[in-house]
């Protein structure tokens, strides 16, 4: 099979407010699960992503705190990594976007646009705050939506009716930091002339019926048709300036850089891996036969700009055969090839909001349950297809009556009878029955039909296909029930016990992606030595004048193993089996 080059693209969270586990089931844990799955079919695999430094959030913040913008993003810069280190996303390289070479490609793409003809100057009406004098970026008004009516619409977007916005457009408007009302100022920007991009960004989206989730592709779609001119600069100085004489004061709007992040954080990987034009593979690589593709894994507030915009970007970046850095060998950008969005996960019915207090902290989360039942949870309710709701009795339910009751009693049970019988060594098997090989059999199907799902990003119907081998698993114990064939004949426990513990081998991989730490324990307790997957570390990153920690992983160590169970008899199992999930308990 053709190695596939598989680019895992992340949204980039802002840094001004730690992530809650409605981020995580939303944008950052689905494309583990993905990427942990490619990986093991022994694709080539990068996942990117990094903190969104800039923009006018961050300023808000710090100036509340009375400390800097880089204070401010760089506290939260480390809480993401560690976050995310605990709950284990898999990233190649998560960076962020105050990164030098973030900075010289975004400058980059400013002059590429520029001179490709897709900016141009405009004086331009701006909301101003003038109790704080500045500028109010179009986020931080609030006003009544002009499209719909919604009266808590942003000024970038209105979350109701999910419209693109211009702060001024807002019926009245008001500040989302004191509640004052702006007034309207002109001010001198380099405006991006979107519709001359949107008959190609209309023909990307042409064919993507057979695998485009539905709501994503339609919102897309309607958008793409009636797009405007939108200010590609800000008043800031908090972002990345642009490169032309006497613009001072003038940043490029941090959506603009902030997605660019995808292309210049694999920049930056193939930096750090030491192979310079590694990334060319997955931005240049030949993408028509379909093994060289690009996912974008965000939440539905993102998808306008992960579908139209971005393509925009790149596509006015890499047209009229202009190269990128004197690379003439294919000098147009792959776009992406899916934009798997999801829906929300609320909290008990409610929007999660920090403000509001509805939250839920996702390091104490994994600190108390572990990783694995935070996964697992979240895989169980993936908001795939519509809004879902993290419910505690829910989640405490699910835990002990299919993590630990189907699968941890699963391994358990097979494992400590094959412990106490077979001294510990994977028996030998006699002849097989029907009910053994059909068993064997499903589990082997179970790798096509469960990657399929993976493949296609339906990561919930994946897990529920899993686990439903696990349940015809503890079937077939229950059944056979080898503690009893054990004291009539020896020989059929041996078999039972075999065929058990090869389909629980397969079963190991089969849900890695979504629990890996669990996974990986119960394959040394099958007695496996070499892990399943390579190793997430933390590393300080050195550019020329300023260093940054970034979370990675090496992928050197494993890869490849998404296969049937090749379970040897005669195999020692790593020590007495011990219960690998723990039962949770809520207080009453
Ligand atoms: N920072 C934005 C958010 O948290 C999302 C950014 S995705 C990006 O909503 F690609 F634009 F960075
Ligand atoms: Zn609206």
């Amino acid at each position: 099979m053709k190695q596939e080059n598989i680019l895992v693209c992340v949204a980039w969270p802002y840094a001004n407010g730690d992530l809650h586990v409605g981020h995580v089931a939303g944008a950052y844990l689905p494309p583990d699960i993905f990427a942990r799955y490619h990986r093991l079919k022994g694709n080539r695999v990068v996942m990117v992503s990094g903190s969104d430094a800039h923009g006018t959030p961050i300023v808000v913040r710090a100036d509340k705190e009375g400390v800097t913008p880089r204070e401010v993003f760089e506290r939260f810069h480390q809480r993401f990594i560690l976050t995310q280190q605990k709950l284990g996303i898999s990233y190649d390289l998560y960076t962020h976007t105050d990164t030098e070479n973030h900075h010289a490609i975004s400058q980059q793409m400013f002059r590429k646009l520029l001179d490709n003809g897709y900016l141009f100057k405009a004086r331009q009406k701006q909301l101003y705050a003038e109790t704080q004098q500045r500028f109010l970026p179009d986020r931080l008004v609030e006003g009544t939506c002009p499209i719909c009516g919604y009266d808590k619409a942003r000024g970038d977007q209105c979350d109701n009716c999910g419209n693109l916005l211009d702060g001024t457009q807002l019926i009245n408007p008001r500040s989302r930091i004191d509640g004052a009302a702006p007034v309207v100022r002109e001010s001198e920007q380099y405006m991006w002339d979107l519709p001359a991009l949107s008959g190609r960004i209309s023909a990307y989206l042409a064919d993507k019926d057979a695998y485009w989730r539905r709501g994503v592709l339609e919102f897309a779609r309607n958008f793409a048709t009636d797009v405007q001119p939108r200010a590609f600069t800000r008043d800031l100085t908090w972002g990345i300036p642009i490169p032309v004489p006497d613009a001072e004061g003038k940043c490029i709007y941090v959506w603009w850089e902030a997605v660019l992040g995808y292309l210049s954080a694999t920049v930056e990987w193939a930096k750090v891996i030491g192979q310079p034009d590694a990334w060319k593979d997955f931005w240049y690589g030949d993408a028509s036969d379909g093994s060289t593709r690009i996912y974008n894994f965000i939440g539905k507030d993102n998808i306008l700009f992960h579908t139209v915009l971005w393509q925009g970007i790149l596509l006015g970046m890499g047209n009229l055969g202009q190269p990128w850095d004197g690379d003439t060998a294919n000098p147009v950008f792959n776009l992406p090839y899916d934009v798997p969005a999801n829906q929300y996960l609320n909290l008990g019915g409610q929007k999660f909001s920090k403000s509001q207090g509805v939250s839920l902290d996702v390091i104490d989360l994994t600190e108390k349950y572990g990783p694995d039942a935070v996964r697992f949870y979240l895989s169980s309710i993936m908001p795939e297809t519509r809004d879902a709701d993290w419910a505690w009795a829910d989640f405490a339910q699910r835990n002990n009556t299919e993590l630990l009751g189907k699968w941890g009693n699963l391994i358990q049970r097979t494992l400590s009878q094959i412990w106490k019988n077979f001294e510990g060594r994977i028996p030998e098997p006699g002849p097989l029955t029907e009910v053994d090989t059909a068993l064997i059999a499903q589990s082997e199907a179970a790798f096509d039909v469960i990657g399929d799902m993976l493949g296609k990003v339906r990561l919930r119907d994946a897990l529920g296909e899993a686990m439903a081998l696990a349940t015809a698993t503890n079937q077939y114990l229950d059944g056979q029930a080898p503690w009893k064939m054990i004291k009539v004949d020896r020989a059929r426990a041996a078999t039972q016990l075999y065929v058990a513990a090869r389909v629980i081998d397969s079963l190991t991989v089969l849900f890695s992606p979504f629990i890996p730490n669990l996974c990986e324990a119960a394959r040394r307790q099958l007695g496996y030595t070499e892990p399943l997957f390579g190793t997430q570390f933390v590393e300080t990153l050195r550019e020329a004048t300023r260093d940054h920690d970034a979370l990675r992983y090496d992928a050197s160590l494993a890869t490849g193993n998404w296969a049937p169970s090749a379970l040897k008899p005669g195999q020692a199992l790593g020590g007495e089996p011990k219960g690998l999930v723990a039962r949770i308990e809520l207080a009453a």
